[in-house]
């Protein structure tokens, strides 16, 4: 609850931007209709189990919408409504929405969802606690030692056997050569949550164009129906001034909603697969009781349960309708190939960028609260000092695969632009796939 799922804009849905079109022209027609019911699968799930489990978790029903406002997106929309209909998706171009501005064309998908997922998560937390199983939190996994009974080794060497592991760490930390750190694309994007004086529509909303907004509302504790915006998507570690990207969503919420207080604003990181379909099932074909799922995107809601839902299967012995679509192993196409190379290339690109930055700030000359790259010795380096004044300097290479780390203002972190690892002030880590901390070169 503290990665990604509690930093989302938490909508349920099988409408994924203008996706199918895509789909259909790069996996085909039957695998584009198997991916949207893979989403509306894991949708009915998650109503089902806060159903059953009874559940308050602000779940309501909302119609998605994908919306443009050139003539060039009308156009890339009405092309999606003819995959809606090859597909059978439920929905359409529609005429109908409720945004305080005009559109040149918008296309939804009736009855998906929205809810608050930590609310969600923390039930269910309760309902496992009640079937004693144990649940080990603040213990970092670091590496996973294969075999018919693999087992987890945590930081403080301690270990876990089982049958079965599941790697559901958002980047997969180890990857018994399944090449995933040059096969996952990770981006950073920003949400904002706004009182807003002007009217909220129902639904939830993304539009074609840049920059990219994503809207819904939500109701707080107090009954207040509040704007929720989320947006401006950059490649993960390569932006230093992020708390622009926050002021530009207030910008949009006060300009089109009078959302001029924020009450609250976050970042998360979203992994993207080279084809667009999640990578769910055994790591490699060598490794049949070692899982990953991983890459959903922003999609993490629905590809999230049904990926629980594959892998479940999986680990039963029982055939998954799903498995297929999602195996990690599956062939990628020369399109797919191209992508990688370019993956590649923007990674190589990155590390040797860094090695070249030739910054000459000091640590001394930072003001409180300001982290940067410095010069220490002669070296790249870096600094953050604190409001008392303290200043902390780790070294900027990355533990996972040595590429240089940016700062990142907004969030107060050293991130990396290669596979989108993070680290505090002090070089802990925050987010994998690195599992080591930097190397302090103060204290
Ligand atoms: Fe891979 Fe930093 S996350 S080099």
């Amino acid at each position: 609850m503290e990665g990604t799922t509690g930093y989302t804009t938490a909508k349920i849905t099988s409408q994924h931007g203008l996706i199918y079109d895509q789909l259909i022209r790069t996996i085909g027609e039957a695998k584009a209709r198997h991916y949207y019911q893979a989403n509306e699968d894991g949708l009915q799930l998650i109503d089902d189990i806060r159903k059953t489990n009874d559940i308050e978790c602000d779940f309501s029903k909302q119609d998605a919408y994908v919306y443009g406002v050139t003539e060039e997106a009308k156009r890339d929309i009405y092309k999606e409504a003819e995959a809606y209909e090859k597909i059978g998706i439920r929905g359409g171009l529609t005429q109908e929405v409720e945004l305080p501005f005009s559109v040149t064309a918008a296309i939804k998908i009736k009855d998906q969802a929205q809810f608050h997922p930590v609310k969600y998560l923390a039930s269910m937390l309760r309902f496992l606690k009640e079937k004693n199983t144990p649940i080990y939190e603040n213990t970092r996994a670091v590496d996973i030692e294969k075999g018919s009974r693999p087992r987890v080794i945590t930081r403080d060497g301690h270990f876990v056997t089982s049958d079965h592991i599941v790697m559901a760490t958002h980047f997969p930390f180890k990857d018994f050569d399944g090449l995933y750190f040059s096969r996952l694309h990770v981006e950073r994007s920003y949400s904002i949550a706004a009182r807003a004086e002007g009217a909220l529509p129902d639904g939830m909303y993304v539009n074609v164009e840049e920059p990219k907004r994503s809207l819904r509302h939500f109701v707080n504790e107090y009954g207040e129906k509040l704007l929720l915006a989320g947006g401006e998507g950059h490649p993960s570690g390569q932006k230093e001034n992020t708390d622009k990207c926050y002021e530009k969503l207030h910008d949009y919420a006060k300009e089109y909603f009078h959302g001029n207080e924020v009450t609250h604003r976050w970042s998360s990181q979203d992994l993207t697969t080279l084809d667009n379909i999640p990578y769910i099932g055994p790591i490699t074909k060598n490794n049949p009781n070692i899982h990953v799922a991983a890459g959903f995107a922003k999609w993490g809601m629905t590809n999230g349960t049904i990926a629980a839902k594959v892998i479940t299967d999986l680990i039963r012995g029982k055939a998954s309708p799903y498995a297929d679509l999602f195996s990690p192993s599956r062939n990628l196409s020369f399109q797919h190939v191209k992508s990688f190379t370019k993956e590649n290339a923007d990674t190589a690109k990155e590390y040797i960028k860094g090695r070249l930055d030739r910054r000459n700030r000091k640590p001394e000359d930072l003001a409180p609260g300001e982290g940067s790259v410095v010069r220490l010795k002669g070296k790249r380096a870096g600094a953050y000092k604190d409001e008392a004044g303290k200043i902390s300097v780790v070294d900027t290479t990355c533990t996972h695969m040595g590429c240089e780390l940016n700062w990142n203002n907004g969030e107060r972190s050293w991130d990396c632009p290669c596979h989108g690892s993070r680290f505090t002030t002090g070089g802990e880590v925050i987010e994998g796939p690195a599992t080591k901390p930097l190397k302090k070169l103060s204290d």
